[in-house]
Formats: structure tokens, sequence, C-alpha cells
């Protein structure tokens, strides 16, 4: 990948297409990038060394853009997608200074086995001069490691965000970046990474904002030219405003929850409610794939409700997954529902109740059915269905 940001800042980094479950959880059909810039004032500092894996990609991409000598290499973040090739940027060129905030130079000690004191300390919102060009450190803890770093160019008030902002997807044309799909994945992207912390994005967010930066350039993904569009978005979506929406993650095994998760869906649609399910036991799809899909479409939604049938007194295995992704990633649903089929005995409410405790929402009353549901047990998923259209018309 090589981008050219402005006549002082061109992106040097790598393109992934080979990975198609980011930290083998997150789906990213879209491929993604790990981003690197190089800035160029007297002084040649690099931004981001990418991941061990790419560091070729770098390397080609700094012959490209003429880099014989670097000052500096900078890290923002210690996970290994941005700084494991920090060893291959050295050995390339044996002079550069490595350059870091505290946390980020503590954390890659401990990471990739470097001393911390081969870092120059970059203090919170001090300056590192290029000459006639300065970069300023600005800290954003948890979005979403402790040790994540903000570094604005100064003289062109351009941000390089590291992780925040960031959106797993390489458009076709760099230059022709469909926004929308540009949106959708950045959401996707939240979903994983920032929306378990995102009290403490949401701060970030606004001193971003603050700042009216001239672009956000992140570490995946393409350019934010107009930043507003993705600091509105995060702010939607790091806020504690839900949409009128109910997502049902289900499984079924031998149909009786489908039909349970249908009679619901139908009844919620006659209501007016909107209302979306997603099989969590899809054939076609991997788990991670479904999970995931279901996951993004919770970032804002008023309210969940978890379908699973019994097996051996427990919720199905997917929907077990299903509940503890929803639990790490913190969704912000105003209401958690439970309903599901059993044959002979169950436990799925103790189980699925411990692995959803992170989860603040109020519980709604679980409907568990034994066997196929008669008309009766179909009117306790329609009073169900009223309360939730009751609940929604309260928020
Ligand atoms: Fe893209 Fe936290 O690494």
């Amino acid at each position: 990948m090589f981008v050219r940001i402005n006549d002082r800042i061109t992106s040097v980094g790598a393109k992934d297409y080979g990975s198609k479950f980011f930290d083998r959880l997150m789906p990213t059909p879209l491929g993604t990038t790990y981003n690197s810039y190089i800035i160029k004032g007297e002084k040649v500092c690099l931004i981001d060394p990418v991941k061990p894996e790419s560091s070729k990609d770098l390397l080609q991409n700094l012959d490209k853009a003429g880099v014989g000598k670097l000052d500096y290499l900078v890290c923002l973040h210690t996970e290994q997608d941005h700084s494991g090739g920090w060893r291959d940027v050295v050995d390339r060129y044996p002079g550069v200074e490595l350059v870091a905030t505290d946390r980020v130079a503590s954390l890659m000690a401990l990471h990739h086995n470097i001393a911390k004191d081969m870092f120059r300390i970059m203090a919170p919102e001090s300056v590192l001069d290029l000459g006639g060009l300065t970069l300023k450190f600005h800290p954003i803890p948890f979005a979403h490691w402790p040790d994540n770093t903000v570094v604005t160019v100064v003289e062109d008030n351009i941000m390089i965000t590291s992780d925040l902002f960031g959106a797993h997807f390489i458009p076709e044309d760099v230059n022709k970046v469909d926004v929308d799909m540009h949106l959708e994945e950045a959401k996707g992207y939240f979903a994983e990474i920032m929306m378990p912390t995102r009290k403490q994005v949401r701060k970030h967010v606004l001193w971003a904002r603050e700042q009216n930066p001239a672009m956000i350039l992140p570490a995946h993904g393409p350019a934010w030219k107009n930043p507003s569009v993705i600091i509105d978005a995060y702010d939607e979506w790091t806020s504690d405003i839900v949409k009128p929406r109910v997502i049902i993650p289900f499984v079924s095994m031998h149909e009786s929850t489908r039909i349970m998760v249908r009679h619901l869906v139908e009844k919620l649609e006659s209501l007016g409610v909107e209302v979306k399910a997603h099989d969590l036991g899809d054939d076609e799809h991997d788990l991670r794939n479904n999970a995931g899909s279901a996951i993004y479409d919770m970032v804002d939604a008023a309210i969940v409700v978890l379908a699973t049938p019994t097996v051996l007194t427990a919720p199905h295995p997917c929907a077990a997954f299903g509940a503890l992704l929803m639990n790490a990633l913190k969704i912000k649903a105003k209401y958690l529902g439970l309903m599901g089929s059993f044959g002979w005995g169950t436990q799925v409410v103790k189980i699925i109740e411990s692995l959803t405790s992170a989860i603040t929402a109020e519980r709604l009353e679980p409907v568990l059915i034994k066997g196929l549901p008669n008309e009766e047990e179909l009117g306790q998923i329609d009073a169900l269905a009223d309360t939730i259209a009751a609940k929604l018309a309260e928020l």
C-alpha cells in the first residue's frame, strides 16, 4: 500500500486479504490494512511498524518513498499488528531512535522483549520536533488497550489515531472510498474492538471533535477525509442512546425454538416493532460470522432476546458462544430477554444469567417451553411481544 496523503505524509503500510477472522474471531470479509505513515520534516519519522508478517511490504514501501535514512520510529500501540515489525525496521535503519509514551514502552518491553530504555519517552501532550514539523502525543487509554496513543501532525492538524476510528476494509480505490461501506465496516470494528470500553472511548471521541482535525488517519482501513462522518458515528455508538429495535440471536435443533422465534417476530412486526433474527446455527456460515453479524446489529439495539434449546440441561453451545460474546463486548441494550424449548429439564435461565453477568440490561421474564409450543404457550410469546412493545414505547 502506498498512498500519498500530502507533501509530507505518505501511507506506507500493508494490505492483508488473507485473514478471514481478525484475532481468529472477527469476520473480515473485505480484508484489512496495517497502516503505517512516513512523515518527512527535516527529520524523517515512521509511525507504527506493522505486523511481522507484513514488514516486507512496509520495507518495500519505504524504498518506494525514498527513505534512505530514518530518524525516528514511533510506536502508538503495542499489539503485534502494529508494532510486531519493529525489529525489521531497526535492522534496516540501525541508527533509528525508538519513540513512544511510557505506557507503550512498558508494554513493548513485555510483549516484544525489547528494553524499555531503548525508547525516548514522550509525556502526554509533549511534541517531537521533526524540523519544520511537529508531532504531538496524546494518550487515549482503553481505546482499546491502556497504551493507545494519538499523534497529531500539528502543522496540518492531521490526527494519526491508532486503532480508534479504524475499519477492517480495503477499498478498491483509495481515492474513491464508498463512505457507506466504510462506515458499515467501521461499525463492525467498533462492536468488537471499542464497544467493551465505550465509556472511555466516548471521552476520546469528544476530545477528537474539539480538535477539529483536517483528516483522521487510523491504524486500519482508509483515511477519513471528512472526519465529522466517523466522529458523529462514534458519538452515537458510544452514547447510551439506543434505537427502538429488537435483535433475536437464536439456535434451533428440532424446530421448536425456531417456531417460537418466528412467532415472536411475526407478533412484534404486527405491533409495528422493528425486529431482526439471526440464526447462530446457520449451516452455511461459520459461527463467528453468524454471531458477528448479530453483534453488529446490537451496537445500538434497545432490546435483545436470546433464544436457545436446552442441550443436557444447558444452553446450546452456539447460543452460549453468542451470550459470551454479548457479555464480553458489553452490549448496551436496555432489556435482555430469553426464550427456548427444552426436552425434559433445563438450567438455561441460571446458566445464561451467569454468562451475561456483565450486561447491565434489565431482564425480561424468560419464556421456556417444554417440547413443541402449544396455543397457550404461544400466548406467552404474545405477552412477551406486548411487553417489548410497551418497553420500546417508554424509551
Ligand atoms: Fe489493531 Fe489493538 O490492534
